[in-house]
């Protein structure tokens, strides 16, 4: 698997209009303007492949990116985006419920945080519907670079302890991440091999 030869794919509403459910994905998650298309970007190598925006809200589609025959990356719109109205918001979150549910391709989750606020109401309920289903999940504490290194490294090990202390430290693993300055990248890397070779 090359990250570098990724390709836009297809976008799709709903579940019902995804690509065939064989083979395996990995997909990107988390709030609203966390950084998930630009991380893909980062992965990539490919600063077009995914939008970015300064708005929140910006992905609004499961967006499917190939890289072999068998395997996707999926940008996930982010969650919790408050400007929407309300009933396009419950719509959203049915159909984010019902991917990870039910997508048997999915073989692990890449929840991203702001470094600066971790483990929203949000990402917990992420962490728990994973958790449920036994979906590996793979934190990434993103604009890592708006920290220095010090306190940066004070969220991953406190963030680290939360998890740990609500039962969750199996099946979650976390690092910092940084697209602006493509720190992290390796690590992520060597994540999603693990989960797309397996
Ligand atoms: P939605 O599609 O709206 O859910 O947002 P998203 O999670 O895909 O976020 P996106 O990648 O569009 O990034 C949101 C904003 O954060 C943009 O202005 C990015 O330039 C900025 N951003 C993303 N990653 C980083 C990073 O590592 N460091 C810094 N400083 N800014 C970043
Ligand atoms: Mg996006």
């Amino acid at each position: 698997i090359s990250f570098r030869k990724a390709q836009f794919l297809m976008s799709a509403p709903t579940l019902s209009q995804c690509p065939d459910d064989s083979g395996c994905e990995v997909a990107f998650a988390g709030r609203s303007n966390a950084g998930k298309s630009s991380a893909i970007n980062a992965l990539t190598n490919n600063a077009k492949l995914a939008r970015t925006s300064k708005t929140p809200g910006r992905t609004q589609l499961l967006n499917f990116f190939s890289l072999t025959e068998q395997c996707r990356l999926v940008d996930l719109p982010g969650y919790g985006f408050a400007k929407v109205p309300k009933a396009m918001k419950k719509e959203w979150d049915q159909h984010l419920a019902e991917y990870l549910q039910r997508r048997q391709s999915l073989r692990g989750l890449v929840l991203l945080m702001d470094i600066r606020h971790p483990l929203q109401d949000y990402d917990w309920q992420m962490i728990r519907w994973a958790s449920l289903s036994e979906m590996p999940v793979h934190i990434l504490l993103t604009k890592a670079d708006k920290l220095n290194n010090g306190p940066a490294k004070s969220v991953l090990l406190k963030v680290q302890r939360e998890l740990q202390a609500a039962g969750f430290s199996e099946h979650v693993s976390l690092q910092t991440f940084s697209s602006l300055k493509k720190t992290g990248l390796e690590e992520l890397e060597t994540t999603l091999m693990q989960w797309l070779s397996a």
